[in-house]
């Protein structure tokens, strides 16, 4: 009795799942088949007049149906959102477009590419390396031992070796120098490059941060001088400030890697807080340089006896502080959009000395 349009039942419920469109209509046949007072639900009441014969097979055969219905209901919900999305997700290619931000060219990128054009323009071709380094490439070639003070001057970032090896950890390189090394080991002499690229030291301050950016310059030949360096710095400062004749001032210094070492300063004035480079009689610090000392020539595979040079090592960007008026080097990699879109530059606009070099 109980039986009788079971089948009758599962046909109107499934095939009105089937039809429904949407799921306000879903809910409505759930509530009538399997709610408490669905027919479902009140067939399933009745089994308990039952005798137990009737039972055994009627319970089962409604359990059944229940399930039926509730995986057809599931399944349609699911496919009425797959549907729903895809109506969404449509293509309206009358739709107007969202108007899209405009990337910018970092000011490190741009002064990298600046200096690279300038270099190019007097012979100087672009060399890199790595940024991990071994201690051999980023001290012992450049003629810096183990016990010598700059190691630990330089707050060296050392690379993680397990307890149980012994070779000395390869380190973050300190300064593009060691792309001398590589450069004369691998092309020898005569050559010249320039070879930018970051470089790590643990330092934090207006002045400083962990990471920064470096341009190397090496020049070698038969009769290289340090006239020759003066020369190619004041050409080089010339055009990148855009200022003609601006002058350098060389003081001696030391550096393991060249002999003699001198510091180079560009001619600058400071009045009312404003700096300006090019005119007055004040100095600003800009770069350490030097002949390349002979040990370091031999590390790099060079007859000493026959060649000899000048290199020089520059910090971008110091040089994007002073061309671009930014006070602040930690915002250069703070990555704030306000920031990037106040001292950005416009992508597109490749730094060239013909037509310009800030654009
Ligand atoms: N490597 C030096 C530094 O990081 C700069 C330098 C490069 C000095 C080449 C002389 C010659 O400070």
């Amino acid at each position: 009795m109980i039986m009788d349009g079971l089948d009758a039942l599962k046909k109107k419920y499934l095939d009105g799942i089937m039809a429904a469109s949407e799921e306000g209509a879903l809910e409505t046949l759930r509530l009538a088949a399997i709610g408490k007072k669905g027919e479902v639900a009140m067939k399933m009441r009745e089994l308990g007049k039952m005798t137990p014969k009737e039972r055994k097979s009627a319970g089962p055969a409604l359990n059944a149906l229940k399930g039926e219905i509730i995986s057809a209901l599931a399944a349609r919900k699911a496919s009425l959102g797959d549907a729903a999305l895809e109506a969404r997700l449509w293509l309206d290619v009358t739709m107007a477009g969202r108007p899209s931000r405009q990337g910018s060219i970092h000011p490190v990128s741009q002064v990298t590419e600046e200096v690279a054009a300038i270099f190019a323009d007097l012979g100087f071709s672009v060399a890199e390396g790595p940024q991990i380094e071994s201690d051999w490439f980023n001290f012992d070639a450049l003629n810096i031992p183990p016990e010598h003070p700059t190691r630990t001057e330089m707050d060296t970032f050392y690379m993680h070796r397990d307890a149980d090896d012994t070779r000395v950890p390869n380190v973050l390189r300190t300064h593009t120098s060691p792309v001398q090394i590589r450069y004369m080991q691998e092309h020898g002499a005569p050559c010249r490059i320039i070879a930018p690229g970051r470089v790590y030291r643990a330092d934090y301050d207006q002045t400083h941060t962990p990471m920064f950016h470096q341009i190397e310059g090496l020049a070698l030949g038969r009769d290289i001088s340090m006239a020759n360096l003066k020369w190619v710095l004041e050409e080089f400062f010339s055009a990148f400030f855009e200022i003609d004749g601006i002058k350098t001032r060389f003081r001696a210094s030391h550096f393991p890697f060249t002999e003699p070492s001198a510091e180079v300063d560009i001619q600058c004035s400071w009045s009312d807080g404003q700096l300006k480079i090019g005119e007055g009689d004040d100095w600003m610090e800009v770069l350490g340089s030097g002949m390349v000392h002979p040990k370091v020539l031999a590390a790099g595979g060079i007859d000493a006896d026959k060649y000899q040079g000048f290199a020089f090592g520059m910090g971008i960007d110091r040089i994007a502080m002073l061309k671009y008026g930014i006070p602040d080097l930690r915002a250069f990699f703070d990555s704030d959009l306000r920031w990037l879109r106040h001292y950005g530059f416009r992508a597109l606009d490749m730094p060239s000395l013909h037509a310009g070099l800030s654009g």
